[in-house]
């Protein structure tokens, strides 16, 4: 069966779209419907940010043509797996949340529970793209264990 997972950050320009890309590439051949999105609409329409289009592009994955939206209450009943980046976006997904739907809303580093991190920190102001990734990425690894 295929299993649907949705990353969201508050800008859907940084951290989720690199999640996005980071679990296309781990995913391999596994049936997987992968999207992002952002609490916040300040970007909706924009590709990610030059920061995080160069780190994922070290490490072999082009997400530049990948184009922010914002999450929608809709989303809850699309996905299966809404993974948050931190626990403001997390309070965030809750408050929009509809009642009765399928999706299994949880923090994107709690697939990552040995790092002992909560939150990704957020990288548009003061950096961090590299540590980013890498909290990330191991929580993808994670993921795809569990689902
Ligand atoms: P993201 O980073 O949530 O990881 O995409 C941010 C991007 C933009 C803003 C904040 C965080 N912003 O305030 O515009």
């Amino acid at each position: 069966m295929t299993t649907s997972v949705l990353y969201v950050c508050l800008g859907n320009i940084c951290r989720s779209p690199t999640a996005e890309g980071i679990l296309r590439k781990l995913a391999g051949d596994r049936d997987l419907i992968i999207d992002s999105a952002g609490t916040g609409a300040w970007h909706v329409g924009d590709p990610p940010d030059p920061r995080a289009i160069a780190e994922a592009r070290q490490r072999g994955i082009d997400i530049s043509g990948l184009r922010a939206r914002q999450v929608q209450a809709e989303d809850f009943h699309r996905f299966d797996q809404i993974l948050a980046m931190d626990r403001s976006n997390l309070r965030d997904l809750e408050r929009i949340r509809p009642s009765g739907s399928k999706a299994d809303l949880r923090l994107c580093l709690s697939d990552a529970s040995g790092l002992g991190q909560t939150d990704v920190p957020d990288p548009y102001y003061d950096g961090g793209f590299e540590q980013a990734y890498e909290l990330i990425e191991a929580a993808t690894k994670g993921l795809l264990q569990r689902i």
